[in-house]
């Protein structure tokens, strides 16, 4: 999977991808990204890519031109078969956006390339939105000075989902959100610290208690954290009778 990314500070996206996981994916070839610097693209004379917006108001927009010109040099770059008629998405980063979760996700996995354009100042003029932008995607409900923290939150947990990223799979079956439930509490050594102790279940090797275990604590700390998320109704019926054997739930 390939990350184009348009930004005005290819810095920001290259420290977070030279470290750590992501930068483990890229060498093992499981993840590719690109920064494009869309200052690079502006026709103007002192490479201008702000202006001051039509209709008075503060701040700046960042203009189309040097937007648009950034996105045909990252089409040109793209493999043969891609321009042709596997064009990427093209994602614009903005709080107007589709807030992403779990399952954007991992649909977004499936896709060979995307592009992800990074607004900053007011944001992007219109046009940009119309002419080439699939999806407008929000990381919240809040603002922040500029697109890159969520063009990297998208691309740290897209990739997640990209086979061999993070070598144990099986790991993401039972994270939260994957079933519509938070992840159970994790402990590791050591047993005991400053008299709080790890549950005597999860050192007794019995697989199938510490199983019922983690449902347990993972149902019950969605209901009390996270009660928007929890649905009585799409747990199976083990998982409904383990609640009535603890009364969790009387029903
Ligand atoms: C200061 S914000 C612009 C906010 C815009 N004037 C508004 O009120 O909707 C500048 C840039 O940061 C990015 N940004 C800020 N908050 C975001 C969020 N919650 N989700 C995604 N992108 C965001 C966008 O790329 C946006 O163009």
């Amino acid at each position: 999977m390939k990350f184009h990314i348009m930004t005005l500070f290819p810095q920001i996206i290259e420290a977070y991808m030279s470290e750590s996981i992501m930068k483990k994916a890229e060498e093992k070839g499981n993840i590719e990204y690109k920064t494009w610097n869309i200052r690079d693209y502006s026709e103007s004379k002192h490479k201008k890519v702000d202006d001051y917006p039509y209709g008075g108001g503060a701040g700046m927009v960042m203009t189309p031109q040097p937007i648009v010109s950034c996105y045909n040099a990252v089409v040109d770059d793209l493999d043969e078969s891609l321009k042709q008629d596997k064009k990427p998405k093209v994602i614009y980063l903005t709080p107007k956006g589709k807030v992403f979760n779990n399952d954007m996700a991992i649909a977004l996995a499936k896709e060979e390339s995307l592009i992800l354009l990074c607004g900053h100042y007011e944001g992007v003029d219109q046009r940009v939105i119309d002419l080439i932008v699939d999806e407008e995607i929000s990381i919240g409900d809040y603002v922040l000075t500029g697109g890159e923290l969520p063009a990297l939150i998208l691309i740290d947990s897209i990739s997640r989902h990209v086979k061999g990223v993070l070598g144990h799979e099986e790991s993401l079956d039972e994270e939260s959100f994957t079933n519509g439930l938070l992840e159970y509490p994790h402990y590791t050594r050591p047993e005991v610290f400053m008299e709080k102790e790890v549950p005597k279940v999860l050192l007794s090797g019995h697989h199938k208690n510490i199983e019922s275990w983690r449902k347990l604590e993972s149902i019950k700390l969605t209901m009390k954290l996270r009660p928007d998320l929890f649905d009585y109704e799409a747990l199976s019926k083990e998982d409904k009778k383990l609640l009535k054997k603890h009364n969790v739930i009387d029903k």
